[in-house]
């Protein structure tokens, strides 16, 4: 089994003591191969202050991973410097960085009851018996676990086995704690309050936490701020609200949340507005975000509920064919034939209790410029 327990007193290495700036966490133009060949983490600079919760989002073979893994010292960075507290620590290995972990398969000891899972890092670090006890006890009360301790890992649901996963990184204190994808072998309600025990927790104790993820809701509701990974490179470190409203980049639009997608080629700007013209023939004005000049292609994006029904006067007005009506309670999910696309979703809101939108009909639809944004194709 990997070494997840992490010994030693930080302190012995000076590590309290912060020696430059005030980020706690930082990566600086960090690199990972592999292979010798293929940097699969490209140039990794990252800041992060004490408390913060941040999470690392993207898709599959992104780098998430392997970033926590060189945080928590079991892979090296073959270029760069990672520092924690202010302090070099690429060539201090993981069990003397002091970090908390908690991965997706729990790896709780099978043979040890649920209290010896949670006294055994405290032994490693020569913890006395009473002091110990008293920790383990506390441990598990803050994750409501405190009538299992004589259990063993297998006589627990899945939920409880990963609750005690949490206190075992939580029992000794560590003032950083690294969780990989934690929740995702629980079913979506247990996943849902885990999610908020742990930020809750995160709030009460004021951990520094770097999360894993690849769920998109998870990311925007627990953390401070996400950083969208894609093949190696942060495409975008924002708070959630950013990244949802002003996306850098079209890999970040299309990543977090629901995105209409229009392709056109600019034909004038004015100041920070450009003038795209589309494949039909029409012209529309959009925010010039992350797009080229004159003549250069550009991917614009607007999000399914910025779009108003109904105003022929409006800015980017336009005829709209309904191809499919969609029901959900709250709103309607219409599919639209617009400018040629025919995936383009509107959410129309479900206040008068239905939609007087019929499949087949043409209507206007119109965007504020402000709300379509013209990005890197
Ligand atoms: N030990 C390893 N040896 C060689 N290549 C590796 C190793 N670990 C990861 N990789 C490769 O590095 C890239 C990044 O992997 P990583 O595990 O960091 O991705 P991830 O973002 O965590 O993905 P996932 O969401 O699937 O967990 C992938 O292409 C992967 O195949
Ligand atoms: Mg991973």
């Amino acid at each position: 089994m990997r070494e997840i327990f992490c010994a030693d007193d930080l302190g012995e290495f000076g590590l309290n003591a912060a020696t430059s700036g005030s980020a706690f966490v930082e990566f600086d133009r960090v690199q990972k191969s592999y292979d010798g060949e293929v940097l699969v983490v490209k140039d990794l600079n990252l800041a992060m202050p004490k408390g913060e919760f941040l999470t690392m989002l993207g898709p599959s073979g992104s780098g998430k991973t392997t970033c926590l893994m060189m945080l928590a010292g079991f892979e090296t960075a073959t270029h760069g410097e990672i520092r924690l507290d202010g302090r070099e620590i690429n060539n201090i290995p993981p069990h003397k960085r002091g970090i908390g972990m908690v991965f997706q398969n729990y790896a709780l000891f099978p043979h040890m009851t649920v209290a010896e899972n949670l006294s055994f890092p405290l032994e490693v670090r020569k913890m006395g018996k009473s002091e110990r006890e008293a920790k383990v006890k506390h441990a598990l009360d803050m994750v409501q676990m405190g009538e299992f301790g004589n259990r063993r890992p297998a006589q627990l649901s899945g939920g409880q086995q990963q609750r005690v996963a949490l206190a075992r990184a939580l029992v000794f204190d560590p003032e950083l704690v690294l969780m990989d994808e934690p929740l995702g072998a629980l079913d979506k309600q247990l996943r849902e309050h885990m999610q908020y025990e742990i930020k809750a927790l995160h709030d009460r104790l004021g951990i520094t936490v770097v999360y894993v993820t690849h769920d998109q809701s998870e990311a925007l509701t627990m953390s401070d701020r996400v950083a969208v990974f894609n093949d190696g490179v942060i495409q975008q470190l924002a708070p959630p609200e950013d990244l949802y409203e002003r996306p850098d980049n079209s890999f970040v639009a299309q990543f977090i949340g629901e995105n209409n997608k229009l392709t056109g080629k600019i034909i004038g700007r004015n100041n920070d507005k450009v003038q795209v013209s589309l494949a039909d023939g029409s012209s529309i004005e959009a925010l010039a975000v992350n797009c080229g000049g004159e003549g250069e292609e550009t991917l614009m994006s607007i999000r399914p509920e910025r779009v108003v029904l109904g105003d022929d006067t409006a800015q980017n007005a336009t005829k709209a064919k309904v191809l499919e009506l969609i029901y959900l309670g709250d709103h309607i999910r219409c599919r639209m034939n617009v400018h040629g696309n025919e995936d383009f979703i509107v959410k129309v809101a479900n206040s008068a209790g239905h939609t007087h939108l019929k499949k087949g009909e043409e209507t206007t639809i119109s965007w504020l410029p402000e709300d379509c944004r013209a990005l890197d194709i």
